[in-house]
């Protein structure tokens, strides 16, 4: 089974076509990197596998579920990291993470809270510090280790480095890889090309709302970073 499956997808948003008929795939425990600049419609995809956005034609569907038609099982599937993640800033992390697992239906123990914060490198001395303390990339770290505490076969992730430091990003992209190697389908938007080429199996590139290129990663190595970047680099000013 594919994990997602998007087909001749076109989506408006205030009455202008955003997604002009795009088509992907995402294989089970591998990581699709959707790559574009500023407003070319990354978002907006993954606002529409999520069922907030109604397509006008065309098709999507998450572990063979149409997300248009099953959008409850959809969304019980997914764990999603959206563009600016907001948490409360009146409690700590473990805090927040209890809060928002609860919601989702999932109980957790103080060990698991601690080892997902262990995974993504939040200190230690930080978790039981009100988030408004925060820097961004410590809340982006919370974020981040909720999407992975809900324990779903397939995340969204809406540019999960903005904000992180070179060292934090590192960190994050082997997390990545780890994730997809215990067979999640990870399908990440970005406008780092360095950082998709690092995790992803797959890039599409996509540009005012078209794929206009795709890379594959060969059988055990990654993709080549220059050849990406020039393609983008090109299409950008095209
Ligand atoms: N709520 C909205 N109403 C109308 N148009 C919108 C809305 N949100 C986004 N758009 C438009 O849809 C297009 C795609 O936006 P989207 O947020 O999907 O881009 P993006 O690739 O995620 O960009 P970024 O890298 O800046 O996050 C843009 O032209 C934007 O102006
Ligand atoms: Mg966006």
């Amino acid at each position: 089974m594919t994990a997602i499956v998007v087909q001749d997808l076109r989506v408006s948003r205030g009455g202008t076509e955003v997604l002009k008929g795009i088509s992907f795939s995402v294989d089970p425990g591998s990581v699709y990197a959707l790559l574009g600049g500023n407003g070319a419609g990354k978002s907006t995809t993954l606002l529409t596998l999520l069922g907030f956005l109604t397509p006008d034609s065309g098709s999507a569907s998450v572990l063979d579920n149409d997300v248009t038609q099953c959008v409850s099982r959809v969304r019980q599937q997914i764990a999603y990291l959206p563009e600016a993640a907001t948490l409360y800033p009146h409690l700590n992390a473990y805090e927040n993470l209890e809060y928002f697992l609860d919601l989702a239906g999932r109980k957790t123990t103080q060990l698991e809270l601690d080892q997902a914060l262990d995974e993504v490198g939040l200190q230690l001395e930080s978790r039981s510090r009100h988030m408004e303390d925060y820097s961004k990339g410590m809340r982006q770290k919370v974020a981040i280790s909720l999407a992975i505490l809900r324990e779903t076969p397939v995340l969204l992730l809406d540019e999960p480095t903005s904000g992180l430091d070179p060292v934090a990003i590192d960190e994050f992209n082997a997390l990545v890889r780890n994730l997809a190697g215990l067979g999640k389908s990870i399908l990440m938007v970005t406008h780092d090309v360095y950082g998709a080429c690092q995790v992803a199996n797959r890039i599409g590139l996509l540009r005012r709302g078209q794929l206009v290129g795709s890379f594959d990663a060969p059988a055990g190595e990654r993709i080549e970073t220059d050849r990406v970047h020039a393609t983008f680099a090109e299409r950008a000013t095209a």
